[in-house]
C-alpha cells in the first residue's frame, strides 16, 4: 500500500537518493544467498513473489528460521523480529505451548473430514472475549472472513452497497488505498473519508435505503496504524442503527489491542466482527461472527440456511494452536500488558525522533505501530490524506539501515510486537533507531 508522493528535486532529496543507493549496495553485498534465492524464485513466480506486501527493493530477504523473538535469514544474519508477520506472530516463533498443541494435533492426524474437538473450544473462547460475537464461524484467512461478513450483510438486509473508508484494507480483494486496486471485489462500494464524521454521515443518509453495511477497521492497520477517533466510530454505530444497516468491525489486526479487542476498549459494539491473524496461533486463520440473530442464518438445521463451505475452515492445526494460545498464553492480563509495552515503545520512539529533529512520527495503538517520515502539513496523522507527502525514500533508507542493525520491520514502517520480545530487545531497537536518525536524520526531511 505505498503512496508515491511527488518529491521536489532539492539538493537534500538528491543526497537522500544517494544514501539510499549506497545502503542498497551494502544490503546486496551482505545478502548474496538472499539475492540468489530471490533470482531463482523469479523464474517461477512473478517478481519472485506470492505475497505482494513482502516485496521491497532491491530484493526481499528470505528467512531461514525463527525462534522466540528472533529471525535468521539465508545469509545467517539474526534479526529481532518487530514485524511478527504483520501481527499474525503474536506468540513469537515456536512458542512451546503452541508447538505442543500443534504436535498433539499432528499426532492425532490431519484432514479428519469431520468436526474435531478443538473448534468448539476456540469458538467458545472467541465468543467469551469479543463483545459483539455471540456466534462465530471460521475461514482460512482474514480476506475470506471479510468476504463472508460483507456478503452476509447483503443477504440479511437485502441491500447491495457497502461503505468502506479510504486507506482501509480488509484483504486481498478489499484494497482501498489511494489508487485502489483493479482486483477489488466487484461490489457497489461507497468510499468515505476516515475519521470524517460529517462526510460519513452524509453518505449514509444519502444512501440509507441501499446500504447493507459499513465495513471499518477501528484502527487502520495497512493504511498506516491510524487510530479511529472514538467519536467517529461511535457516530458510525449510531448512523448504522438509524439507517438499518450492519456495522462490521474488521479487527483482523486490532483484536490484540485489549482482552475484548479494540471494540472492548472503545465500548463500541458492532453487529459483526471480522477476525484473523494470531487467533490461529500462527497457522492460517480467519473468522467472522456477530449477533446470534444474524449468525443463526448459517444454522444448517434450517432448510433456508446460508451455505458456507470451506475444506480447511476447521483445520486442526489452526484450531488446536488458536485454542492453546487464547486459553494459556494470550490471557486478558497478557493482552493488557502487551498493549502497555507497545504504548511505552511508541512514546519512546517519538521522543527519540523529537530529540533528533528528524521528521519521523510513530502512530498506532498498543502493540501495533507504523513509522512515518515527512513533515506533515497538519502535524497530526488522521487519515491517508495526511500521508500524501510522506517521504518514501526516507522510509526505505530507515528500513535498510535498521535491517543492517539486526532489527526487522516492514518496509512500509509497520511494526507489531510479539510476546517473546524482551525489554532488552525493545531497548536495542530504540537505540538502533536513534543511531539511524543520528546518521541520516538530517537528510530525511
Ligand atoms: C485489517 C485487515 N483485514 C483483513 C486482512 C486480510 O487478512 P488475510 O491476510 O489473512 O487474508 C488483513 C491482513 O493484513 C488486515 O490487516
Amino acid at each position: 500500500m505505498s503512496q508515491s508522493a511527488p518529491q521536489t528535486n532539492t539538493r537534500a532529496n538528491y543526497a537522500l537518493a544517494d544514501e539510499l543507493q549506497a545502503a542498497e549496495a551494502r544490503y546486496a553485498e551482505a545478502n548474496p544467498n538472499g539475492l540468489a534465492q530471490w533470482q531463482r524464485a523469479c523464474a517461477a513466480m512473478p517478481g519472485g513473489n506470492t505475497r505482494t506486501v513482502l516485496f521491497y527493493s532491491p530484493f526481499p530477504l528470505t528467512m531461514a528460521r525463527g525462534e522466540g523473538a528472533y529471525l535468521w535469514d539465508l545469509d545467517g544474519h539474526r534479526y529481532a523480529d518487530f514485524l511478527n508477520d504483520f501481527s499474525a506472530g503474536l506468540y513469537g516463533h515456536s512458542h512451546p505451548v503452541i508447538r505442543q498443541a500443534m504436535a498433539e494435533a499432528l499426532e492425532a492426524g490431519l484432514t479428519l473430514g469431520g468436526h474435531n474437538r478443538y473448534e468448539e473450544k476456540l469458538a467458545a473462547l472467541i465468543c467469551a472475549r469479543f463483545p459483539s460475537i455471540e456466534l462465530v464461524r471460521f475461514t482460512n484467512s482474514g480476506t475470506e472472513a471479510s468476504l463472508m461478513a460483507v456478503l452476509t450483510a447483503r443477504a440479511v438486509t437485502g441491500r447491495r452497497r457497502i461503505l468502506v473508508f479510504e486507506g482501509g484494507y480488509h484483504g486481498g480483494v478489499f484494497y482501498f488505498a489511494p489508487g485502489g486496486s483493479p482486483l477489488n471485489l466487484p461490489v457497489d462500494w461507497l468510499v468515505g473519508r476516515y475519521n470524517d464524521i460529517g462526510h460519513a454521515e452524509a453518505l449514509i443518509v444519502r444512501h440509507a435505503g441501499e446500504l447493507a453495511a459499513i465495513l471499518v477497521e477501528p484502527m487502520q492497520g495497512g493504511g498506516g496504524s491510524i487510530p479511529g477517533d472514538p467519536a467517529f466510530l461511535g457516530a458510525l454505530r449510531e448512523a448504522a442503527t438509524r439507517a438499518g444497516c450492519l456495522l462490521i468491525f474488521d479487527e483482523v489486526m486490532t483484536s490484540r489491542l485489549g482482552p475484548g479487542g479494540l471494540q472492548g476498549e472503545l465500548g463500541v459494539t458492532p453487529d459483526m466482527t471480522v477476525l484473523g491473524k494470531y487467533l490461529g496461533g500462527g497457522a492460517s486463520f480467519g473468522a467472522f461472527g456477530g449477533r446470534a440473530e444474524i449468525m443463526e442464518r448459517f444454522d444448517p438445521r434450517s432448510p433456508e440456511a446460508f451455505p458456507h463451505a470451506g475444506t480447511f475452515n476447521n483445520n486442526v492445526l489452526s484450531m488446536a494452536a488458536g485454542t492453546a494460545g487464547l486459553e494459556m498464553v494470550f490471557t486478558p492480563e497478557a493482552a493488557n500488558e502487551l498493549s502497555a509495552r507497545g504504548e511505552a515503545l511508541r512514546a519512546r520512539l517519538n521522543e527519540i525522533a523529537r530529540a533528533s529533529g528528524a521528521p519521523m512520527q510513530v502512530t498506532g495503538l498498543g502493540s501495533l505501530m507504523t513509522i512515518h517520515f515527512g513533515r506533515f502539513a497538519s502535524g497530526e496523522i488522521r487519515s491517508v490524506d495526511d500521508l500524501a507527502d510522506a517521504n518514501q525514500d526516507a522510509k526505505a533508507l530507515f528500513h535498510l539501515e535498521m535491517l543492517a542493525r539486526g532489527q526487522y520491520l516492514a518496509r512500509r514502517g509497520l511494526m507489531s510486537l510479539s510476546l517473546a520480545l524482551s525489554e532488552d530487545d525493545l531497548d536495542t531497537f530504540a537505540d538502533a533507531a536513534a543511531d539511524v536518525l543520528a546518521v541520516h536524520g538530517p537528510l530525511m526531511g
